[in-house]
């Protein structure tokens, strides 16, 4: 009897994927191999893994993918400073990417012709687990049963029933969310309408900042390169250093997002975010570049920061000139080393002092004080020279000049009149 073939499930143990088990091997008459994946999403991976054989699954596999998260995608995000529309640290967006790709390891060696994931049709994180999976094997088939079987919520529940899958006992989760180790992910139900204010139930992962201790707690965060990799004078492996700052700031109530964003697919949503971690030490990054990075590479990584936002964003992780980018912000990083202290209070995190041994600050041009090596009859000349132009200006065109203030451009020429048009017809 020849083998049935298979299909790689990313298993996340809830409702929509368990269901997926049981519905893609009846859909598609496969196998199903069920891959969970460790971000850190801090749930009971043994209970998940036999939660998937007990649904129906030939075979549970369980993937530790922490540290790989952390080096391989988190930290070229930080380094590159990538947040998306100022606002979204890219946790989801980040985890991506590393989930297609185990799912297409674990396909390959499995022999499998397909892989499959719970995402529905209006989100941006099918399309980021489909383009990844194509790109890295395009001989992959993608199934996404949430998108293909078209239920509501008790068509899926009575599917569940039906084929003994356990259905939560619980009400209804009144969101969707998403958590690995760089932040949590919060949308839909009550957060539908961008007035309502979020609800407490929202956050998990932080305290009320108006319930967070009264006395503020200092870190020093200690970078290599860009990287973090010690706090308070420890080295750490990005694990534990990163477990630590989310437990100390969620703590102080750091790291709150509530955002309205736009998707890839044309949608606009709002989504909260909870991301201590991430919070904290973008901050704490930020602030040792302003005093290791010169003025224009300052300006000129704002560019680079953002188009590697929207790259992760988009889910174009694994194209050249994601690669390119990289390139740069290597190079970039390598006078980012030195320490930052921060403040943790009630909500705030606050750059409270830096260090470089790479520090392009110097005292002696700074200082108001004795010591001063500032030219300062220099700053004459150059005053001149750098508002000549502008002054030129205002004497021969500006001063001369009445504006009108608030004219709207045109962008629409008026219709076609009858006159205008040449017609012919055939009689
Ligand atoms: N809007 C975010 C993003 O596109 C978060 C998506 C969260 N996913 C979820 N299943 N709730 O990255």
């Amino acid at each position: 009897m020849s083998e049935r073939d298979k299909v790689i499930l990313a298993y996340s143990g809830g409702l929509d994927t368990s269901v997926a088990i049981k519905w893609i091997q009846d859909e598609y008459d496969v196998d199903v191999v069920a891959l969970t994946i460790d971000l850190g999403q801090g749930r009971d991976l043994t209970a998940i893994k036999e939660k998937a054989v007990k649904v129906g699954a030939v075979k549970a596999i369980v993937v530790d993918a922490k540290a790989m998260f952390l080096d391989y995608f988190v930290w070229p995000a930080l380094m590159a400073d990538a947040v998306y529309e100022g606002q979204y640290p890219l946790a989801t967006a980040l985890g991506r990417p590393l989930i297609a790709k185990l799912l297409v390891d674990i396909a390959q060696q499995e022999g499998a012709s397909a892989v499959a994931h719970g995402c529905t049709g209006k989100g941006n994180d099918q399309v980021r687990i489909d383009v990844s999976v194509h790109t890295l094997d395009p001989s992959l088939r993608v199934i996404a049963p949430a998108r293909e079987w078209r239920w509501t919520r008790n068509q899926e529940m009575e599917y569940a029933r039906k084929n003994d899958i356990p259905v939560p006992v619980t009400k209804k989760q009144p969101y969707s969310t998403d958590q690995n180790l760089w932040g949590r992910s919060i949308e839909a139900g009550v957060l539908e309408d961008p007035w309502e204010e979020p609800p407490a139930n929202a956050w998990e992962w932080t305290v009320d900042p108006r319930e967070a201790p009264a006395e503020p707690v200092y870190v020093e965060i200690e970078f290599r390169q860009g990287r973090p990799v010690g706090l308070d004078g420890e080295k750490l492996d990005s694990v534990t250093l990163v477990q630590r700052l989310h437990d100390l700031a969620g703590q102080h109530g750091i790291g709150r997002v509530d955002h309205v964003e736009n998707r890839l697919v044309g949608i606009k949503s709002r989504e909260l975010y909870e991301a201590p971690a991430a919070t904290v030490l973008h901050t704490a990054h930020q602030a040792l570049e302003t005093l290791t990075l010169s003025k224009q590479a300052v300006r000129f990584k704002t560019y680079v920061a953002q188009e590697y936002a929207d790259l992760i964003y988009n889910g174009l992780w694994f194209c050249s000139h994601h690669q390119d980018l990289l390139a740069y912000v290597i190079s970039n990083q390598r006078f980012v080393s030195g320490t930052v202290r921060v403040r943790l209070h009630r909500g705030a995190c606050t750059v409270v002092g830096r260090q470089s041994p790479h520090s392009l600050y110097s005292k002696a041009l700074a200082t108001y004080d004795t010591g001063d090596q500032f030219d300062h009859k220099a700053a004459v000349g150059f005053i001149w020279v750098h508002g000549l132009a502008q002054q030129t200006q205002m004497q021969l065109q500006l001063q001369a000049e009445e504006p009108e203030l608030y004219r709207i451009p045109v962008l629409r020429p008026p219709a076609i009149g009858v006159e205008e048009q040449d017609v012919s017809e055939r009689k």
